[in-house]
């Protein structure tokens, strides 16, 4: 065991302290309603604590499920005034009111990590065979709806999808994002965290101009994929929706549900166009990719190190890790420091969030996994469940008493 009980059993009480009745809010002041994959992250600490709550999690998830497939990002359970921007501007017309935009799809990975640890075999099996098709669906979705038919990639529409917000990534494509004149923005994100820890003003000022340009648009799904004018291919989507879609097939053979054959199909095309579009052929670094300048990017971002949970290491890849493992003294950075983009303490702009150190370290073994969770425990432990750190001296930033990351301590950092 990394963690003493005493700093699990803290754990534990930020789950309870977070929970609202089958659903957890990502942290109490910041994010006051249903997050899609803090949810999924989440059910897999809860699996320590009660596996029927942490299915519950994930079906109070799905249960928001669009009639399209796509399974949102945000679901408003009930209103709150400390969140911006709440029902009342994405006006989605879905009941729970929803966001109108998707994230990336842990979910189901999470559930084959249930499966696969469970202790209570037939409740998780059977709770696993119900949730699998709206999970299948919502995985056809981003093949079928959100699909880019030239390059064959996976069409992201909006910086929150990436869940990587104001990353350097998004630099290029997001300048040319019109803001509208008089645009109304509320930075009620401030209240909680210092802005030097949030993203800029600017930032901001897209992220907005995105949703009422949608708003618009009535949510028309396949309009966004074809229209709208941030259209990118992002490595967290693309490498996270590989790995899910080979936990999906493994569920499906296991259970004897779905069809394991047409998921492998679409698996193996997927990844074709990652290799293609994606991954530098000489580097091995995954990069993004500009659908609309019909480029990949040069930025470089640490969630390129999901591709060793894809199966796309490579010698160079490898070399990278190593490089970016020695480049702080609390890995990873999400933006290397030698980066002109780097800035320690700017949400997904330099600091270490233990979350993707989980989700990096579940694709590697030995050493490399090793100081990855020696890191997060570390940090855990003196500075309590933070959203992200600063990368130089570990410092606490962002949301205080993270459900998430509590959620990883519970699953990851104890024992079994
Ligand atoms: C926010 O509001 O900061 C979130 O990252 C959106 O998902």
């Amino acid at each position: 065991m990394r963690l003493p009980p005493a700093t699990l059993e803290a754990a534990a009480r930020v789950l309870r302290a977070n929970d609202r009745g089958g659903w957890t809010v990502p942290a109490r002041d910041l994010y006051p309603f249903q997050w899609n994959w803090d949810s999924a992250l989440v059910a897999l600490g809860w699996r320590r604590l009660d596996e029927a709550r942490a299915l519950r999690e994930l079906a109070s998830l799905l249960a928001a499920q669009w009639p399209c497939g796509m399974v949102p990002q945000i679901v408003f359970h009930r209103p709150d005034p400390r969140y911006f921007p709440g029902p009342e501007v994405w006006r989605t017309d879905r009941t729970p009111p929803t966001s109108g935009i998707t994230q990336p799809p842990v979910l189901a990975s999470c559930l084959a990590r249930l499966v696969a640890r469970a202790r209570d075999r037939a409740l998780v099996e059977a709770g696993a065979r119900q949730l699998l098709p709206a999970i299948e669906r919502w995985h056809r979705w981003f093949h079928e709806v959100r699909i880019d038919p030239a390059t064959g990639l996976v069409v992201t529409v909006h910086p929150w999808e990436t869940g990587m917000d104001d990353s350097p990534l998004w630099d290029e494509p997001l300048a040319r994002v019109p803001t509208p004149q008089g645009l109304r923005l509320e930075r009620r994100d401030l209240v909680a965290v210092p802005a030097d820890q949030r993203p800029k003003m600017a930032h901001y000022r897209r992220f907005l101009a995105l949703v009422l340009r949608f708003r618009t648009w009535r949510w028309d799904q396949r309009r966004m994929a074809a229209q709208s004018p941030f259209r990118v291919a992002d490595p967290t989507t693309h490498l996270l929706l590989l790995a899910a879609e080979r936990d999906l097939e493994a569920l499906a053979r296991r259970l004897g549900v779905l069809d394991p054959e047409a998921i492998a199909a679409r698996t193996a095309r997927l990844e074709g166009a990652i290799r293609r579009h994606l991954q530098d052929p000489e580097s091995g670094f995954i990069h993004a990719f500009d659908l609309v300048a019909g480029r990949r990017l040069a930025a470089r971002a640490a969630c390129a190190f999901l591709a060793f949970r894809a199966g796309l290491a490579t010698p160079g890849l490898t070399r990278a890790l190593m490089a970016w493992l020695a480049a702080v003294p609390f890995p990873l950075p999400t933006v290397h420091p030698t980066d002109p983009a780097f800035e320690r303490r700017r949400y997904w702009r330099g600091p270490v969030w233990p979350v993707l150190d989980r989700l990096v370290a579940w694709g590697l073994e030995g050493e490399p996994a090793a100081r990855l969770a020696a890191v997060v425990a570390e940090l855990i432990r003196r500075f309590g469940f933070r959203e992200y750190h600063d990368p130089l001296d570990g410092r606490g930033l962002g949301g205080r008493d993270f459900s998430w990351t509590a959620a990883l301590a519970l699953d990851w950092l104890a024992d079994g």
